[in-house]
């Protein structure tokens, strides 16, 4: 039997990483193989986009090489799936079609470029949850509290959520109001993992 594929997003700081480590070790103690991946990845076309600053990079280079790198990650996803695996994986198309999109100002044009460049390379999802989370509390968890980040940096996140919540709502992503407990967080998660299973 083909493994379950759950994807975890949301603005910097909303706690995915986190919660796929802990989503992980419940799994795992029930009996369950399970693997946690991320994008961008550590492969060579992740690494070149984990590395900051391609000099005078532009929102479209950059959906560009994160597509890519998601295209060659979808096989080894695939691989696993097949294998009965459960995946984990930290961000995926929803992220491109997010954060690219908000740095080209969420134009309507290529928010939709973004999201039929992706739908042909990816494996949908069986279940995304999006961490939601305000911009503030995102930003106060990243940098830790009464550290502000730039003004622009601060209006970007706004716009991800944004566009985040868009995606949700075609896609059908499973909503988790990400300003609660880890434990409170964790338990709505597995109990909406175990209703697929
Ligand atoms: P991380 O903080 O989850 O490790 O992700 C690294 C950064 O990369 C984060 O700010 C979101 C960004 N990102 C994109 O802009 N587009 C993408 O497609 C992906 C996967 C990540």
């Amino acid at each position: 039997m083909s493994g379950l594929f759950i994807v975890f997003e949301g603005i910097d700081g909303s706690g995915k990483t986190g919660l796929c480590k802990r989503v992980h070790e419940a799994l795992t103690a029930e009996g369950r193989t399970t693997i946690v991946t991320q994008e961008p990845t550590s492969d060579e076309i992740g690494s070149l986009i984990r590395k900051d600053g391609i000099p005078d990079i532009t929102p479209a280079a950059e959906a560009l090489l994160f597509t890519a790198d998601r295209a060659v990650h979808t096989q080894r996803i695939a691989r696993w799936l097949e294998e009965g695996v459960t995946v984990l994986c930290d961000r995926y198309f929803a992220s491109t079609a997010a954060y690219q999109s908000a740095a080209a100002g969420r134009d309507p044009a290529f928010t939709e470029w973004l999201l039929q460049m992706n739908l042909p390379v990816i494996r949908m999802p069986d279940l995304t949850f999006l961490l939601d989370l305000d911009a503030e509390e995102g930003e106060e968890r990243v940098n830790g509290r009464g550290a502000a980040s730039r003004y622009e940096e601060l209006a970007y996140q706004r716009e991800v959520r944004k566009a985040y919540l868009d995606l949700a709502e075609r896609f059908d992503f499973k909503i988790i109001a990400a300003d609660r407990g880890r434990d409170e967080v964790l338990e709505e998660v597995l109990q909406l993992i175990r209703s697929v299973f």
